[in-house]
């Protein structure tokens, strides 16, 4: 990415732990996850470029931005599947980024998949409990998690057999078992229909309700809409705004990386 355009303004600073939240769910003021500064390339490729955003508990921001702006990437700092290069990743005020992803889930961090990584030979029950055990969960909490991701009536099924939309829910099942305090969601919308994504949003609304925090990444701006007002969009690695939905469609340097502007 050889592209040293002329930084056209700078990417707003976080915001300050402590301010209003502005949508939906009870304020959390805790700040709990902060990225700063964070760099990642692959081979001289670079892929983030100097991210750095703040997030509360109970809060959903949604991160958008063309295919291969590195979003999935950025889940992948967080949940320590990759590591980052450079910069600060700050959870739960301690500082992450040298932690495996083991070590992170077991401190809260866990996330979904762009496709959904479940056991297909396993029943439904047996994926939602082999997550509670790798995160020393309590086994009781398998039942809770199947009620509410709503799979109570399939448990027995194995979980190659389930429809697209049962699969993405059985995968935020498995993350959920591991009892998260932040959980990234990458492009969980995707293929399904109004009604299945009317309920993935009432559910996403209710686990922040709930205090746990959410990073979705998303194309479906409608969807993200009805969830959150907060995003971060990313333009080929780096930050290009963050703020409400409504001001991102008007701003400039998104239409621009969205529509080549
Ligand atoms: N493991 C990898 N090795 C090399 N390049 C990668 C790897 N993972 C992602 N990339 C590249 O990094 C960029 C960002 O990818 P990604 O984070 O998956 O984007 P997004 O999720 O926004 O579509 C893309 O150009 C992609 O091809
Ligand atoms: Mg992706």
């Amino acid at each position: 990415m050889s592209s040293e355009r002329p930084q056209g303004r700078a990417a707003p600073s976080p915001p300050p732990v402590g301010v209003e939240k502005t949508w939906g769910g009870p304020a959390f003021s805790r700040e709990l996850l902060r990225l700063a500064g964070v760099g990642k390339r692959f081979g001289g490729f670079v892929v983030l470029n100097d991210v750095g955003f703040a997030l509360r508990a109970g809060e959903i921001v949604g991160l958008v931005g063309p295919n291969g702006s590195g979003k999935t990437t950025t889940i992948n700092v967080i949940s320590g599947l990759l590591r980052a290069d450079s910069g600060d990743i700050v959870f739960d005020g301690r500082q992450v980024n040298a932690l495996p992803m083991h070590r992170r889930a077991r401190l809260g961090i866990n996330r979904t998949f762009q496709v959904p990584k479940v056991f297909r030979d396993m029943t439904v029950r047996e994926n939602v409990e082999v997550a509670a055990l790798a995160a020393r969960v309590p086994r009781n909490t398998v039942d809770a998690v199947l009620d509410e991701i709503g799979l109570t009536g399939v448990t027995a099924r194995p979980a190659g057999s389930l429809t697209a939309n049962q699969q993405k829910l059985l995968d935020l099942g498995r993350a959920l078992a591991t009892g998260p305090k932040l959980l990234l969601i990458d492009e969980i919308g995707a293929g399904l229909n109004p009604a299945e994504l009317g309920a993935i949003a009432t559910l996403l609304q209710k686990l922040a309700a709930r205090g746990i925090a959410l990073i979705v990444v998303e194309h479906l701006l409608d969807f993200l809409g009805r969830i959150t007002e907060r995003v971060i969009v990313l333009g080929a690695g780096r930050m290009l705004f963050e703020g409400t939905l409504a001001a991102a469609a008007h701003d400039p340097e998104v239409v621009a990386a969205f529509f080549g502007g």
